[in-house]
């Protein structure tokens, strides 16, 4: 049984429809029009206990809309979601102490209080025994570097230690689910570095199921082995990131170095110049020509080295939503 399953799963979010202006907002009240939105459009998901999956896709996607139905938040509208073999809309008490949602822009430690509280309460609710508790909070706050930090008002800490925060308290009672929803925005490239080890870690040594949506490339390209990209509320893409940047760029990139000095014009007959041309240059020729332009650079220009790249993943990412599909 996979870990995670769904078939045509959907969501429409209804709202009513409110005029604008006070009167429009009483008129509201009477009539009753509706507005439909469709986050999520039929979603065929299939992941194994022990992946780590990449969930990409743009702004709007339906990518925390999903997370949020096979996490239990958010009813569906229909199809089929099955999360280590329960229902998430359910909510079983079972499953709940099996999974967790991560939100990096949603807080669910309290403000006023010290992280160590809310790990005390958490604690409780999932009915962590006292020494499990504590060998695992023990490890969390070590890994994450929060020692002396538990102890503070969660409202004084910065962005990243109230992240890692979150993240302790989401993991307190070993889920063998985790879902993660941008964990790592607005962080400092330090503290995003340090939770990206502590997931790695967190993988390898828990064993553990992570859907992980992020914005930052780096994250997904140091801990998914397989990414599922969503535009729209569909399934643009599932695979590896590199099948991704083979199926989704039509050029790659040559990376050339000189043994005498060239003429840009000499270079740019076989592809577009990216950058200045020096004793080196980059440019960037169709995929289907690469061999023909590799041949006719050696045989014409003095190249000393050269090396054949693909676009990165980022920028691939990037072309893809930029499409406007
Ligand atoms: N509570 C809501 N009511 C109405 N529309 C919503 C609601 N939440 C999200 N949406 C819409 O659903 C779509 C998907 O949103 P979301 O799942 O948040 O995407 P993502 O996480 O990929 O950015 C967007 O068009 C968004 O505006
Ligand atoms: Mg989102």
């Amino acid at each position: 049984m996979p870990a995670i399953e769904t078939r045509e799963l959907r969501k429409t979010y209804v709202s009513h429809k409110k005029a604008p202006g006070i009167a429009g907002g009483i008129k509201s009240l009477f009539s009753r029009e509706k507005s439909y939105v469709d986050a999520v459009c039929g979603i065929d998901l299939k992941i194994e206990q022990g992946e780590l999956v990449g969930f990409l896709g743009p702004n709007g996607a339906g990518k925390t809309t999903t997370l949020k139905m096979l996490s239990g938040i958010l009813y569906p509208t229909s199809g089929y979601a099955s999360v280590l073999g329960y229902t998430p809309s359910e909510r079983k008490a079972d499953m709940l102490r099996r999974i967790s949602l991560v939100m990096g822009n949603k807080m669910q430690l309290w403000w006023d209080l010290p992280a160590w509280d809310s790990f005390i309460v958490l604690k409780e609710m999932y009915e962590v025994e006292e020494s499990k508790f504590r060998r695992r909070v023990d490890k969390l706050i070590e890994a994450l570097q929060l020692t002396d930090k538990v102890n503070t008002q969660v409202r004084k800490l910065s962005l990243g230690e109230r992240m890692k925060c979150e993240l302790v308290a989401a993991l307190l009672h070993s889920p063998q689910i985790v879902f993660l929803d941008e964990p790592t925005i607005g962080l400092d490239v330090v503290s995003q570095k340090r939770i990206r080890d502590f997931l790695k870690e967190l993988h390898d040594e828990d064993n553990c199921t992570i859907l992980l949506t992020s914005h930052y490339m780096q994250d997904v390209q140091e801990l998914c082995d397989r990414v599922v990209v969503i535009d729209h509320g569909r399934t643009i893409f599932e695979g590896t990131l590199d099948t991704l940047t083979q199926e989704f760029s039509d050029v790659r990139r040559i990376r050339l170095s000189f043994s005498a000095p060239i003429d840009a014009n000499d270079l740019s007959r076989y592809g577009t110049i990216i950058g200045e041309v020096s004793d080196s240059a980059v440019i960037e020729v169709e995929r289907a020509n690469t061999a023909s332009a590799t041949g006719a650079m050696l045989q014409f220009l003095p190249v000393s080295d050269l090396a054949i790249e693909e676009i990165e993943v980022e920028e691939v990412i990037r072309k893809l939503f930029s499409q406007g599909r």
